[in-house]
């Protein structure tokens, strides 16, 4: 294990398992994506071994390569099901990747004058480099920098198209700024939401019931687009704020934010809100789909942010291949620890799993080669009808439910 915190205590104190020396042999890893990139193609790994992360992650966790992704397979969608079909991929904003798009963007950026965008570098996370702007001449000083920089890598051809963005000029992303966020008590917020994928041939996916709200601390306006407090959510640009509470955090639990959102707005609405979100989880995995090399080997835990905007509707802002996974609070210790602890029974060294689970604690199974229906068997439907097994920020009776699942747990 390469991680201190919640990753570690839970995998310590797994029954049963061991946590390797320096140069021991080891049967699970739970490593950082750097270890990936140095050691996966060097090591030889038997079958039996687990590592929590696919090789080419990045297809789906770095900002540039989920737009393409997505574009391309919106394209896809058109030409096999029709328009319809293809207009479910609606959920990312506007995006294009820069400097290599950077005449496409202008040609967009010139169509609404006045619109409000924002920057970010696609390495990168929690915040880091970011900025909003209105005018062109705002991203002037930096497009000089990269399109030298990107010129002289051209005429010196150095290093392959992989190295490019790490070493020689660092690419970001442009997207459309969602100016009428979904706000509570005037500020703005995002949600965290975990998806489990343990095959991505054929695919199999796993929503957490659990997850967050991440609110900003001050009050939302778009008067002032450079201060981050009020335009990004991440918890590690909160916990900078002047007026940060650590006790109080700046989360609320997703069951509490459904509730919210059922008491304003009525049952109905919200399951179409919750509904919309399955679609992004299921049309982005399907989007890398046939790009991700499946290995038996790997399984990854992904952490989706999602913007809700006042419309009710969910857009996709970014999938981590790395959600942060250490804790801000003892209720966020708790959720990462079963989550983690879930996530372990899914991937199921032990091997005490059936096969035909629809839910392993906190996990609902919510595609297996095609979507999974709620109720009993596997494919069984509910009085006749097809309703997606997904209960996201729906009651977690996690311990129960494992109870049932493996008789009585060791403490
Ligand atoms: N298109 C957007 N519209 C509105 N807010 C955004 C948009 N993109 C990002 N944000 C805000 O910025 C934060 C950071 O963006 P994100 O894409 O998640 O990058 P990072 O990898 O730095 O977390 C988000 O959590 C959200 O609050
Ligand atoms: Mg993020």
């Amino acid at each position: 294990c390469g991680f201190s915190g919640p990753v570690l205590d839970v995998l310590r104190c797994r029954p049963g398992w061991q946590q390797a020396r320096n140069e021991e042999e080891w049967d699970f890893l739970w490593c950082d994506v750097s270890w990936l990139r140095e050691n996966f193609d060097h090591v030889y790994l038997e079958e039996h071994v687990r590592i929590c992360h696919f090789r080419n992650h990045y297809e789906l966790s770095r900002k540039n390569y989920l737009v393409k992704n997505l574009k391309r397979f919106r394209k896809q969608l058109e030409r096999e099901a029709g328009k319809l079909e293809a207009a479910r991929c609606d959920f990312f904003p506007k995006t294009f990747e820069l400097p290599l798009e950077y005449h496409l963007f202008v040609e967009e950026f010139r169509k609404k004058p006045g619109t409000t965008w924002i920057m970010k570098p696609v390495g990168r996370s929690q915040g880091k480099g970011i900025f909003l702007f209105r005018k062109l001449k705002d991203i002037f000083d930096w497009k000089m920098v990269s399109m030298t920089v990107c010129s002289v890598w051209e005429i010196t051809g150095e290093g392959d198209s992989s190295q490019k963005d790490e070493t020689q000029i660092e690419t970001y992303v442009v997207q459309r700024y969602i100016e009428n966020p979904y706000l509570i008590g005037g500020r703005k917020f995002d949600l965290r939401v975990y998806i489990l994928v343990t095959s991505y041939s054929p695919l199999k996916a796993w929503l957490y019931r659990d997850g967050f709200a991440r609110f900003s601390s001050m009050r939302f306006t778009l008067n002032s687009i450079d201060d981050h407090y009020v335009h990004l959510t991440n918890v590690a640009v909160q916990k900078t704020a002047p007026d940060y509470d650590p006790e109080k955090g700046c989360k609320w639990m997703i069951q509490q934010l459904r509730q919210y959102l059922t008491a304003r707005h009525g049952t109905g609405l919200v399951e179409v809100l919750f509904a919309d979100m399955d679609n992004i989880f299921i049309k982005s995995l399907q989007s890398v789909q046939k790009v991700i090399i499946s290995d038996k080997r790997c399984f990854e835990l992904y952490g989706y942010d999602i913007l809700i905007d006042r419309d009710l509707k969910p857009w996709l802002l970014e999938v981590n291949a790395s959600p942060s996974l250490a804790a801000s609070s003892q209720e966020d210790y708790e959720l990462k620890c079963h989550l983690l602890e879930d996530t372990l029974h899914v991937v199921d060294m032990e091997g005490r799993l059936t096969g035909k689970e629809k839910r392993v604690g906190g996990f609902d199974l919510i595609w297996n080669d095609g979507p999974v229906s709620r109720g009993g068997n596997l494919g069984a439907l509910v009085n006749g009808n097809f309703v997606a097994n997904t209960h996201l920020g729906c009651f977690n009776d996690r311990k129960k439910q494992l109870k049932e699942l493996f008789g009585n747990l060791p403490a």
